[in-house]
């Protein structure tokens, strides 16, 4: 198969760590983006090493801001060439029953889980069209496609990502660049573990399959979008959710 080039941002938090993986397991090349905040970037790499997971190029920056996204891919490109596979994975949460939600909570969670979408595809998709190939794969969430008390700002920008997707989908149709979502579940990683226990119980048994999804259970999805044979998938939203919510 071709090797690629594949950027992850969010790439050392508990998805990214899993969509990392299973994109080199894929054969592609994998630039890392991090938070400049997130401090333990050499033990991650080391674990990775230690994991037969080698060769990551980094590049930190928030990805909520556009002039770090332009460095990061510009880092990127100068080590590695241009990025052919980007995952939008970065995002955060700030839970809170709307009527205690504060403006900052709203904002923080908009600009990090939606108009970081914006900074990074705008870096990359025009080039990807040029070259008549290109994956644009966007970490959406359940919660963004049936809502979830405590997340109406987590929800909108999730349900934000789901018609950036569509949008980016049919413009770019054409040109060999496909847009697709990822709506995970309630995967186990420290997101998720940060919820109250006794309110995490009574998610999990909501859920059919009675289980958190295993990381890697959605980095294999990624593989799977940014595989040549998923060429006619675009505008798709993948639910990966052990039967909590389908349409
Ligand atoms: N539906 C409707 N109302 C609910 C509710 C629900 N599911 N859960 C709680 N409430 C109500 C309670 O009945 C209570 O109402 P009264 O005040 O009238 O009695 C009120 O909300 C409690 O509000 P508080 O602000 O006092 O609650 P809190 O501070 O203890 O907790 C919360 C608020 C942090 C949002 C907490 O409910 C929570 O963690 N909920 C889970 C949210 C969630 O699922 N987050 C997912 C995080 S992981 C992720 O996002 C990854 C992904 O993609 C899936």
């Amino acid at each position: 198969m071709t090797q690629r080039v594949a950027l992850v941002t969010g790439a050392m938090g508990g998805l990214g760590t899993a969509i990392c993986q299973e994109l080199v397991k894929a054969g592609h090349k994998v630039v890392a983006a991090y938070h400049p905040e997130f401090d333990n970037k050499d033990q991650w790499l080391k674990e990775m090493s230690a994991a037969g997971y080698k060769d990551f190029v980094c590049v930190a920056g928030d990805v909520s801001a556009l002039a770090d996204c332009q460095r990061m891919v510009a880092e990127a490109e100068a080590a590695c060439g241009p990025v052919d596979i980007l995952v939008n994975n970065a995002g955060i949460t700030r839970d809170r029953m709307f009527a205690k939600m504060e403006k900052d909570g709203w904002d923080a969670v908009i600009n990090t889980n939606l108009t970081s979408l914006f900074n990074m595809t705008k870096q990359v998709s025009a080039r990807m069209a040029e070259r008549g190939w290109g994956r644009i794969i966007n970490i959406s969430s359940v919660n963004g496609v049936k809502g979830q008390a405590g997340q109406t700002n987590y929800s909108a920008a999730k349900a934000g990502v789901i018609g950036f997707t569509k949008a980016l989908a049919a413009e770019l149709a054409a040109k060999g660049v496909t847009v697709n979502a990822i709506a995970p579940g309630y995967v186990a990683t420290k997101m998720v573990m940060a919820i109250k226990p006794e309110i995490l119980q009574t998610i999990i048994d909501g859920v059919p399959m009675k289980r958190l999804a295993k990381p890697e259970e959605i980095g294999f999805a990624c593989a799977f979008l940014a595989n040549d044979l998923s060429g006619f998938t675009t505008g798709a939203t993948l639910n990966i959710n052990g039967g909590l919510y389908y349409q």
